[in-house]
């Protein structure tokens, strides 16, 4: 089954929004689980914009599975060493992004994504590259031993029409790659209730990853309601 994994930095984002207690994080991923995702990610920047340390540490100690994406500095290297998360997905940072623009340039970072990856397996943490579908970084990504590529759908949900029919054409040949490599495949960013036929059409998929649409969805049906409405869309996964 395709498995699903709801990203609730966007509750911490809410509550930031006045700096208090609610909504609770842990909360919104225990319902989130109920209502049928797999997993939980959650992404602690280095800015800690809205998951902070004490978020992802109560994440941790709450649910079933716990994904924390992260940039690969030796800061985060050491609190998920510490904090063993089930996972872990190494992604590009920029402070002044709204969300994660592109994908990670591993052939640009070679022995620090090593080396990230080494310390984390010594832990036991599985990891996960956030990559675009590219030929060259999927073949880095199993260079560097990693367990997982999450492919990056930014470009695919940003587009319509032909270019969006091609980016969907890379994705389906960037995870026939990584499969062919032994990587499991992930996907996401972007990803929403609209677009989530052709994500569909991708090949040998994991895990989705999926959260700004959840989070949005929820403003109307309900958190419970919109983790269920997206894992039916998911039901139907048959590849
Ligand atoms: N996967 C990764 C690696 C991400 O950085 C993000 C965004 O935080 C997501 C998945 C979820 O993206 P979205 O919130 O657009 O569904």
């Amino acid at each position: 089954m395709l498995k699903l994994g709801v990203n609730v930095d966007h509750v911490a984002t809410l509550r930031q929004a006045r700096r208090g207690v609610y909504p609770d994080v842990v909360s919104a991923a225990k319902l989130c689980e109920t209502s049928g995702a797999w997993g939980i990610t959650a992404h602690l920047r280095e800015d800690r914009r809205h998951i902070n340390d004490v978020d992802i540490a109560a994440l941790k100690a709450n649910v079933t599975h716990l994904n924390m994406e992260m940039a690969v500095t030796d800061e985060m290297v050491e609190i998920a060493s510490r904090l063993v998360p089930n996972s872990c997905c190494l992604v590009p940072e920029k402070r002044q992004e709204l969300t994660t623009e592109g994908g990670l340039n591993v052939a640009e970072s070679l022995s620090r994504v090593s080396n990230a990856v080494v310390r984390l397996h010594e832990k036991g943490i599985k990891v996960s590259l956030f990559i675009d579908p590219e030929e060259r970084q999927i073949a880095l990504a199993k260079e560097v031993g990693a367990d997982y590529i999450e492919l990056h759908t930014g470009r695919y949900s940003n587009t319509s029409g032909t270019e969006q029919v091609a980016e969907l054409d890379r994705l389906i040949a960037g995870a026939e790659l990584a499969h062919s490599l032994g990587l499991k495949v992930n996907a996401g960013h972007g990803i929403d209730y609209d677009n989530m036929a052709g994500i569909l059409r991708v090949p040998h998929l994991s895990e989705l990853n999926i959260g700004f649409s959840i989070i949005s969805r929820a403003v109307f049906v309900g958190l419970g309601e919109a983790v269920k409405e997206m894992r039916k869309l998911m039901d139907t996964y048959t590849m």
